[in-house]
């Protein structure tokens, strides 16, 4: 959503219900649905000084640090970290959990960039792609008594029956809803092990100026997850921080400065859309704020990445989106029509298994339809029930500053399997080559607690009669 626009429907609804309690108070009794007046125009985040915004102990340590794949395969990592006031030691050390005595050490790059009269830290990005397969490994960044020490653990080599648990997390702001959705995940004991992220990460575009700073704030709030498992990322609408007036025109600087993917491995030609194979999974993401008309680059490279995935190797086939293509809320409805229209004949024709997008604050999942058949003359403009088509999860519920969206299409539509307006995240249990266990787990239940959940059966490997119907 746009910040700006928002804060003018908010103070024009606030206007029409002023206007509406003094109507109701010469009737005498009001019923109000109004919750609360805010102070000022800024988004409740947690404020500055919160215990998960606290910057580490020592001059200059490293801050901010973060994790995803490195390579298409698994066995490569990309570290981040950001040292605010130098550029600091720019050496990764590392080494398995078998071979402290055999330390390796990899250099990053270094870059900073400026928004409006924000400069930032020094961020460091440091590829490391020589790692074996389903292996701890042990980091280190900084020096002396500053430095720091996180793990992770690459994934198994990508295989058709690999077991591997993602979690699912959209649109999570920096809110006490963001913290307790974190929370969560942390606490979930289904324990994912890496994150697929669908976009929409700081809300800092909700701040006069975009302030940077909340991009800072927020790498350091989510750092105590990301530094020791992969977050795979998504760009959002907020990641674009397009701002004309004041200069800033270059779209997505402060995220792809901050948030490196492995296109290139990939043979994609953006950090924006890209895809990895990660245990049984292969993951493609794309990005719907660039251009993904016929003939763009986005488009290329995706008709060749369909053709490119082998299920023998890889049977779940994943598709990463913010904005998603079948969803029943009244806010962003239809906003992601155009590309539906342009990509949704192929995730059917390529068999995908399950397209998670963001954007929507609230969940819903679909059931297996598609809306391809259309030609603009034959009426058929309805989605139908279609077993070669994925499953919709739209999962931007994380908690960010803009609240949840309740309004709804009513009746619920056909193609609607459940929703409903509470923040939360998911988790994807993939057992085997036909069995995949989708969870969502709401933030006010305990952390085992599952609000909704659904067997996948793989399209690729499923059985073809009976197991069609998806419980
Ligand atoms: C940037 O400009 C804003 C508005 O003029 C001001 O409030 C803020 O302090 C400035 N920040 C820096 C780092 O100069
Ligand atoms: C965020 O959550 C963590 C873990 O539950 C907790 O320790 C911390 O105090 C919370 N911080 C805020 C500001 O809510
Ligand atoms: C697909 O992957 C399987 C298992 O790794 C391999 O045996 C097979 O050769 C691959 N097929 C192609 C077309 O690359
Ligand atoms: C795959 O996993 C499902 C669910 O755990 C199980 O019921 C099924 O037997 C497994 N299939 C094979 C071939 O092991
Ligand atoms: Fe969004």
């Amino acid at each position: 959503m746009s910040s700006r626009s928002d804060l003018t429907i908010m103070r024009v609804c606030f206007i029409i219900f002023l206007l509406g309690a003094l109507v109701e108070l010469c009737d005498g009794g009001i019923t109000s649905e109004y919750v609360r007046a805010r102070g000022s125009d800024l988004p409740d985040d947690m404020p500055l000084d919160s215990d998960v915004f606290k910057v580490p102990p020592g001059p200059n340590a490293p801050q901010q640090v973060h994790i995803t794949q490195g390579n298409h395969e698994g066995n490569g990592v990309i570290i981040s970290w950001v040292t605010p006031s130098a550029p600091g030691s720019n050496t990764v050390r590392y080494w398995n959990e078998n071979g402290e005595s055999k330390k390796k050490q990899a250099e990053a790059t270094i870059n900073i960039y400026r928004f409006y009269n924000y400069t930032s830290g020094y961020i460091h990005h440091c590829v490391i792609d020589d790692l074996e397969f389903d292996m701890k490994y042990y980091y280190e960044i900084g020096c002396g008594k500053w430095h720091r020490r996180f793990w992770f653990f690459t994934p198994p080599k990508p295989g058709p029956d690999v077991p591997y648990t993602f979690g699912l997390i959209g649109d999570l702001g920096q809110t006490y809803d963001s913290n307790r959705t974190l929370s969560h995940y942390e606490m979930n004991p289904r324990k994912g092990q890496a994150v697929l992220f669908v976009g929409d990460l700081s809300y800092a575009d909700r701040y006069p100026l975009h302030d940077n700073n909340r991009w800072d704030t927020w790498g350091r709030f989510v750092e105590r997850s990301v530094a020791y498992q992969p977050w795979i990322w998504t760009a959002g609408n907020h990641e674009i921080d397009f701002v004309p007036d004041i200069g800033e025109t270059e779209p997505f600087k402060p995220y792809k400065n901050r948030y490196h993917t492995p296109y290139k491995a990939s043979g994609s030609i953006s950090p924006l859309w890209y895809s990895i194979k990660r245990a049984s999974a292969y993951i493609i993401v794309m990005s719907c704020y660039s251009s993904y008309g016929i003939y763009t680059p986005q488009y290329k490279w995706l008709a060749k990445e369909f053709e490119r995935v082998n299920r023998t190797e890889t049977p779940w086939l994943i598709v990463l989106i913010h904005c998603p293509f079948y969803h029943s809320y009244v806010h962003h409805y239809m906003e992601g029509e155009t590309v539906r229209v342009m990509y949704e004949q192929w995730f059917v024709k390529y068999k995908v298994d399950v397209v998670f997008a963001g954007h929507v604050h609230a969940y819903e999942r679909s059931e297996r339809v598609s809306n391809i058949a259309y030609n603009i003359v034959n009426g058929l403009c309805e989605p139908i029930s279609d077993e070669s088509a994925p499953v919709y999860i739209t999962i931007g519920d994380g908690g960010n500053s803009e609240g949840l969206l309740t309004d709804m299409m009513q009746p619920q539509p056909s193609y609607s399997a459940f929703r409903e307006p509470s923040f939360g995240h998911g988790l994807l249990d993939i057992k085997n080559r036909t069995h995949a266990y989708f969870n969502w787990n709401r933030n006010q239940d305990g952390y085992s607690v599952e609000a909704d959940s659904v067997w996948l059966l793989n399209r690729f490997w499923r059985a073809p009669e009976k197991t069609l119907v998806v419980a």
